[in-house]
């Protein structure tokens, strides 16, 4: 997601790559890793090999930049990364090496898996939400205000914050060429891993980060969506502060919350830090975050108690990157 797509690489990069998979096994989990997110574990089922010869590959294969580890909690998760010699290798191979009829078997196997896995965690998360949605308007309709909020037709890259089950990634994913979506939770992680294998979005993923400190390098992405996490940050106006940083010029933020309510029991009962917000007091904070406030929608269903607010947020063309906020 950081620097634009290189097509011209070193001659002694490009060997390394080349020389990385080149061995049976590496092609093997090359080919698998461009299609999934895949962890030591699967990789030892997939291939029926033990974890110490498929961790020496993946080694090598990271050594040369044509997969990247990602580390969740105890757990590592290896792809191919967005950008440099992996994609470029990967476009270039895998149309003429697609895996074997039982790697393909496997790999279903595991979306399989992960589905089941996906049902469990969500009957309890969904219990919750379900409860939540009584209150507000209809999901749908906050979706299509989103779509027309933020046209994606400028976005390369998009990073959403607190993905939680990957919602915005499944809204946005498919319009999109990169979506990433970040959170502290690993149940919420798995969630999101599991439903993003099955809508087999393979440009969309997920990684554990801190919304305070984005794994990201500044000016990396050209829209930030922040759905319904706001009201939980202890401290919103560092978040959007280091949305902003993450934006390249012209990039877009939006963030959907609820328009501040005094429904206490929703407070309690949802444990949210914030009653939702008062729309100018978010537009405060993204234009001393150095964004300039372009649109600001409130969607409102008359049988329901709270509004919600659709408030986009753009950086200029010239803005120098900001440093990371320090900690209130
Ligand atoms: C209500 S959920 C919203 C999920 C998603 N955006 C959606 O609308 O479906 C809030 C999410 O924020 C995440 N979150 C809370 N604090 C966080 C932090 N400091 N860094 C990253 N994610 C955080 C939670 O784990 C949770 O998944």
């Amino acid at each position: 997601m950081a620097k634009p797509p290189a097509n011209d690489f070193a001659p002694k990069a490009l060997l390394a790559a080349l020389r990385a998979v080149a061995e049976p096994t590496r092609l093997r989990i090359f080919a698998l890793c461009q299609r999934v997110e895949l962890s030591v574990s699967d990789l030892t089922q997939i291939l029926g090999q033990s974890q110490p010869r498929v961790s020496r590959h993946l080694k090598v294969l990271c050594a040369a930049d044509v997969l990247e580890r990602l580390r969740e909690g105890t757990y590592a998760f290896y792809r191919v990364p967005t950008v440099g010699i992996g994609p470029a290798l990967a476009k270039a191979l895998l149309p003429l090496y697609g895996g074997t009829e039982l790697e393909i078997k496997a790999l279903q196997d595991l979306k399989q898996r992960r589905y089941e896995l996906a049902s469990t965690l969500s009957a309890a998360n969904g219990e919750k939400l379900r409860a939540l949605r009584r209150y507000y308007p209809d999901e749908h309709k906050i979706d299509q205000a989103l779509l027309r909020a933020l046209p994606v037709d400028s976005v390369r890259d998009l990073l959403d914050i607190g993905t939680g089950v990957g919602h915005m990634l499944e809204l946005f994913g498919p319009r999109v060429t990169h979506a990433m979506g970040i959170d502290l939770s690993r149940d919420m992680l798995s969630l999101a891993r599991a439903k993003l294998t099955l809508a087999d979005l393979q440009n969309c993923r997920v990684q554990q980060a801190d919304m305070y400190q984005l794994p990201l390098p500044p000016e990396s992405v050209d829209a930030v969506t922040i759905h319904h996490v706001l009201h939980f940050a202890e401290r919103p106006a560092q978040v959007i502060a280091e949305a902003a940083r993450m934006l390249r010029a012209l990039g877009r933020l939006v963030i959907v919350d609820f328009v501040e309510h005094d429904l206490q029991k929703i407070r309690d009962g949802f444990q949210h830090r914030w009653p939702g917000f008062q729309p100018s007091a978010v537009q405060a904070w993204c234009e001393e975050a150095g964004l300039q406030v372009t649109d600001l929608d409130i969607i409102h269903d008359p049988a329901k108690p709270l509004k919600i607010f659709i408030l986009t947020a753009q950086r200029s063309q010239k803005n120098s990157p900001r440093k990371r906020p320090k900690a209130a």
